[in-house]
């Protein structure tokens, strides 16, 4: 544990907690989101009379005004700023604030505890501690007595907020810069995330279509797109290099040049070929076009990674405090038991990748041996293939609610280690697994970030096509991450 959220009912309680710490982690912080108007607000006695070192974002007056303008994008900023001093100090002490022009700060302070995944500890407040437990599982109460080991200690929370992964995404992307190919540029959705994206100079982009009704429409939209590279496919400088690599990666199936030189004006076949030449990373494209449009090209050029047999879609799903992966809800409409293992192998890896520990549950109408039938078999079978993938840590058949559930895992499956807390989920069909996702989304109000293709040789990625500008900047920000 190197931070937590401290929720104080005054300033004395505060610096005394602070001073305790600061012998433990003499390079600790003490952050405040917001202090008062001048800045400092009492935050000055601590790193003037004992020399520890204090940090704030906003005073109270241009917090409130974020807050109100905006909500989002203030929880977003201060999660930003945290993970920077995060990574900069040995602990971070934050303090709740309490000024906010007339906004009740209880519960401002207490979702951004958990947007920054912090125990919640209150000082003395009993009505608020008893309050706090009902919503934030992590709360603790603290006095003088309690012992610095004793808060150091504290379990911590596995909280991750739909926001606090979208700041993930960008500040992995950002760690190594990868150049992503949009063909869909004659769509006003992939313009604008064209802009945000280059405002956030999280990636390098190369947009397909006419260069000049890009400018134009970027101009009327009043977009900045200046740093973006555009092929027009068909009337390009590179449609030669393109025809010849995808005549040579379709020859054996048939293809002539003529066919390919025709083909190459397909937006979607010329993206994959950027990508498959080396002078793009990744491809998003989807939000106009059918998957089976968008993927074929990948799956007939760029082919599989070595030792993955087939490709499989899975998505993120966002719940308001944990991110959990659904697979496959994309690709292959009736996976063989072979399939379904290796989809539960290439998911527990692509979740592994973004910085969970994958626990995976092979679902099924029945836990254990609770019910039989066709389908409950082609998940046992899967399950034996499974054990073939070292190190994946997997539990099946399972339903849902044992997957997810801890009391009802202990009743029908005690020694699991991954039943009722399973994040990963392989969903024995296409069918199941596309009605599944959805029905979370839709009734849930869980974000849906995918779907990401997994098991191709260099990421590309299908977007839906009523897919909004936010699903784009983060399918974009994923394939960056993909590619690295
Ligand atoms: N993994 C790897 N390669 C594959 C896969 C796979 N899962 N499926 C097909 N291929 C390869 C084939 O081997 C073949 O390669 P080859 O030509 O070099 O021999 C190539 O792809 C084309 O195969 P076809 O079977 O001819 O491809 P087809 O275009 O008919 O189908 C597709 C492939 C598009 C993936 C098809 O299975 C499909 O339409 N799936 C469902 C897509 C869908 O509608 N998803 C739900 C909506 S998505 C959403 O809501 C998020």
């Amino acid at each position: 544990m190197n931070a937590i959220y401290f929720q104080k009912s005054n300033r004395e309680n505060l610096n005394n907690l602070a001073i305790k710490l600061s012998k433990k982690y003499p390079n600790m912080v003490v952050f405040q989101a917001l202090a008062c108007e001048d800045g400092v607000c009492g935050l000055d006695k601590l790193s003037k009379d004992f020399n520890i070192k204090t940090e704030y974002l906003f005073d109270t007056q241009s917090g409130v005004k974020k807050y109100l303008e905006n909500e989002n994008a203030f929880y977003k900023s201060i999660i930003i700023k945290f993970n920077e001093l995060k990574a900069k100090y040995d602990f971070v002490l934050v303090s709740s604030f309490g000024a906010f022009g007339g906004l009740d700060t209880f519960w401002i302070n207490l979702r951004l505890s958990k947007e920054l995944n912090l125990n919640y500890v209150i000082d003395s407040d009993l009505t608020k501690f008893e309050f706090a437990k009902i919503h934030h599982n992590y709360t603790s109460l603290y006095n003088e007595n309690t012992g610095i080991d004793e808060l150091l200690n504290l379990k911590k929370p596995e909280y991750v907020s739909p926001m606090a992964f979208e700041v993930m995404l960008e500040s992995k992307a950002k760690s190594d810069i990868k150049t992503i190919v949009l063909p869909e540029g004659n769509d006003e959705r992939i313009l604008k995330a064209a802009h945000k994206l280059l405002e956030s100079k999280a990636v390098k982009l190369i947009i397909l279509g006419n260069n000049k009704e890009i400018a134009q429409k970027a101009s009327d939209l009043g977009l900045d797109l200046d740093d973006v590279k555009t092929y027009n496919p068909g009337n390009s400088s590179l449609d030669d290099e393109c025809a010849n690599a995808l005549f040579e990666a379709r020859k054996s199936k048939g293809m002539t040049i003529e066919q390919a030189k025709e083909l190459i004006k397909d937006r979607n076949y010329f993206g994959t070929l950027l990508v498959h030449l080396g002078y793009a990373d990744a491809m998003v494209s989807g939000a106009a076009c059918s998957t089976a449009d968008t993927i074929r090209p990948a799956l007939q050029i760029v082919k599989t990674k070595p030792g993955v047999k087939s490709v499989s879609g899975g998505f993120f799903m966002c719940l308001s405090d944990k991110v959990w992966y659904f697979a496959d809800c994309a690709v292959t409409p009736n996976p063989t038991p072979e399939n379904l293992a290796e989809i539960a192998y290439v998911s527990s890896k692509t979740y592994e990748a973004f910085g969970f520990e994958p626990r995976v549950a092979m679902l099924s109408y029945s836990t254990a041996n609770s019910g039989s039938g066709v389908s409950v078999d082609l998940t046992k079978q899967a399950c034996e293939f499974a054990k073939a993938y070292e190190g994946l840590v997997y539990d099946g058949p399972i339903q849902f609610d044992a997957a997810v559930d801890i009391a009802t895992a202990s009743k029908k499956m005690p020694d699991s280690k991954v039943a009722g807390r399973a994040n990963v989920f392989v969903f024995p069909d296409l069918n199941a697994a596309n009605i599944g996702y959805k029905a979370v989304q839709r009734s849930a109000g869980a974000i849906a970030v995918g779907p990401l293709l997994q098991g191709l040789n260099k990421p590309i990625n299908d977007l839906s096509r009523g897919c909004l500008v936010e699903d784009i900047v983060n399918t974009c920000l994923i394939s960056a991450i993909q590619a690295q």
